[in-house]
């Protein structure tokens, strides 16, 4: 039941569907990183991350958190609510990595006292830039009602996650998250996948996420796998 493609990113495509107002979400098997230059085709990856995104949006639900999420229809494809983006990324992290240890001079790994967001401009020419309340308000790309919505939502489905994952021996770092609107109101959109996470054993250290593709640290279909037997995701 699929229709027109409305949309490409480099993870995933969007479709129109039978339905007016819902779409049907394709999960690649394309990996990227470092805003597309480094690109690799990594076969089954689209099936893990559409299983691991179903099971974490279905838990989100359950926490009482909206999502675009509708049903999974497929074994890389699942329906959604059409949203009109907000191109805010909201990052959450309870442990220093990535750009805010190259920004700010941290070492990887170091503990935040508490969970910190961080907003980001959705933009590969620009590079994501990270921006405040201000810039999203003053450019019109999100109002602050609208910021203080999403980085609330944000920090509920961190805690809802958190307590997921550390069950399964899983920590998590940081993730990223993208919101649009639906009839007036706000709901959680795109994927949470070891694509937009940071997740590390928690008695390892070892990484169970893309900074395995990005890094070259090892097999990622083995550590998506990894991930998903933890959860007792079935594929
Ligand atoms: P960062 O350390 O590169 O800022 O990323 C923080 C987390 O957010 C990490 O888990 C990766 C994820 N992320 C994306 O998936 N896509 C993005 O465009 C950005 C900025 C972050
Ligand atoms: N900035 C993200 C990453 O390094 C997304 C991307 O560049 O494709 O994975």
């Amino acid at each position: 039941m699929r229709g027109k493609l409305l949309y490409e990113g480099k993870g995933k495509q969007l479709f129109a569907s039978d339905v007016e107002n819902e779409l049907i979400q394709i999960f690649k098997d394309d990996a990227t990183a470092f805003d597309g230059i480094k690109h690799d085709v990594i076969a089954g990856k689209g099936v893990l991350n559409c299983a691991m995104s179903t099971f974490f949006f279905e838990r989100l639900h359950e926490a009482g958190i909206n999502t675009h999420f509708i049903r999974r229809e497929g074994k890389a494809e699942m329906r959604v609510k059409r949203l009109s983006m907000i191109p805010v990324e909201v990052v959450v992290r309870n442990v220093a990595a990535g750009s805010i240890c190259k920004r700010l001079g941290l070492e990887e790994g170091m503990e935040l006292d508490y969970p910190l967001t961080e907003l980001f401009y959705k933009s590969d020419e620009l590079h994501d830039p990270l921006i405040n309340t201000e810039h999203a308000e003053l450019f019109g790309w999100a109002a602050r009602e609208d910021i203080i919505f999403m980085r609330d939502a944000a920090l509920k489905v961190n805690q809802a996650l958190s307590d997921i994952l550390t069950a399964s021996g899983i920590r998590l770092i940081d993730f990223k998250l993208e919101f649009g609107r639906a009839n007036g109101e706000i709901l959680l959109g795109d994927e949470i996948t070891p694509d937009g996470c940071r997740l590390w054993d928690a008695k390892t250290g070892q990484k169970l996420d893309k900074d395995v593709f990005r890094r070259n640290l090892g097999n990622l279909p083995e550590a998506y796998h990894e991930v998903a037997s933890r959860l007792g995701v079935s594929l």
